[in-house]
């Protein structure tokens, strides 16, 4: 039983469903949930989520549906079937997506007796720069694009938005307390940027509002990953309490 839910979210980014269990078995179900995305999702067998969860991880599964709102719906019924804890959507996919997505989550949870998982939207993918915007005629700046989605997400019953710890404070002020920002982007003072352009520490991402931080090659490329996780949960003062 997880005492309370973990701030961090370690992506499982292999190629392999071997190379994934390697990792989430040096990590402690009790200090971070995990995230599956499209590449690991695509080339594991059946069977790699209900695994993970059967361990005990809370699971993000990171697989950011966008169809029509019928095909979206039982997707994500399918995944609350699972057991996952977190679905995201593309907020672009429209309200009546989202709505969609929402009864079938509702409903699918309540017909298993269980809390439903964290239904979230992605609103502007950070890999897109204005001149991509407007390339599929998105006109209006970035900044207005995200509030615009997040909003939407928020009208259409979602419980959050992934986004930038960048964005993080004026999201959290335009959409209120409850609702949860995940954000990536994050890199401990010090730590390589990768491929991060923007970053931010940890403690900061809190500071400005994040609910959940998704971190993922501090953590995973560490020699001690469990080590790397019980630092950053440190620095947030997210150590969870491991019964005796
Ligand atoms: O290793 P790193 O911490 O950069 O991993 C970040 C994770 O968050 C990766 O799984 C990446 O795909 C995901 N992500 C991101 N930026 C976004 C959305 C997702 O880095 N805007």
């Amino acid at each position: 039983m997880i005492a309370h839910t973990p701030r961090v979210i370690v992506p499982l980014d292999f190629p392999d469903m071997l190379s994934a269990f390697g990792l989430a078995a040096r990590l402690d179900p009790r200090k971070c949930a995990v995230k599956v995305g499209k590449e690991l999702f695509t080339a594991a067998e059946a069977g790699l989520v209900r695994e993970l969860v059967r361990r005990g991880f809370l699971v993000f599964l990171d697989l950011k549906f966008h169809d029509i709102p019928n095909t979206v719906a039982q997707a994500c019924a399918a995944a609350t079937r699972m057991g996952v804890w977190m679905i995201d959507v593309h907020a672009t996919g429209g309200p009546a997506m989202m709505r969609a997505a929402r009864q079938a989550v509702t409903q699918a949870s309540d017909e298993m007796g269980r809390t439903a998982p964290l239904l979230i939207a992605v609103t502007v993918l950070t890999s897109l720069a204005a001149e991509d915007l407007l390339a599929v005629g998105m006109t209006g700046s970035l900044d207005e694009q995200v509030l615009r989605l997040a909003r939407l997400a928020q009208e259409s019953g979602l419980d959050g938005v992934v986004c930038s710890a960048h964005e993080a404070a004026a999201l959290r002020a335009a959409c209120g307390a409850k609702f949860k920002l995940v954000t990536p982007g994050i890199r401990p003072a010090g730590a390589a940027l990768n491929d991060q352009a923007r970053v931010m520490t940890p403690e900061a991402a809190i500071a400005a509002g994040a609910d959940y931080l998704v971190i993922g090659r501090p953590i995973t490329g560490a020699a001690d990953p469990l080590a790397a996780l019980d630092a950053i949960n440190a620095s947030i003062g997210a150590e969870t309490k491991v019964p005796a």
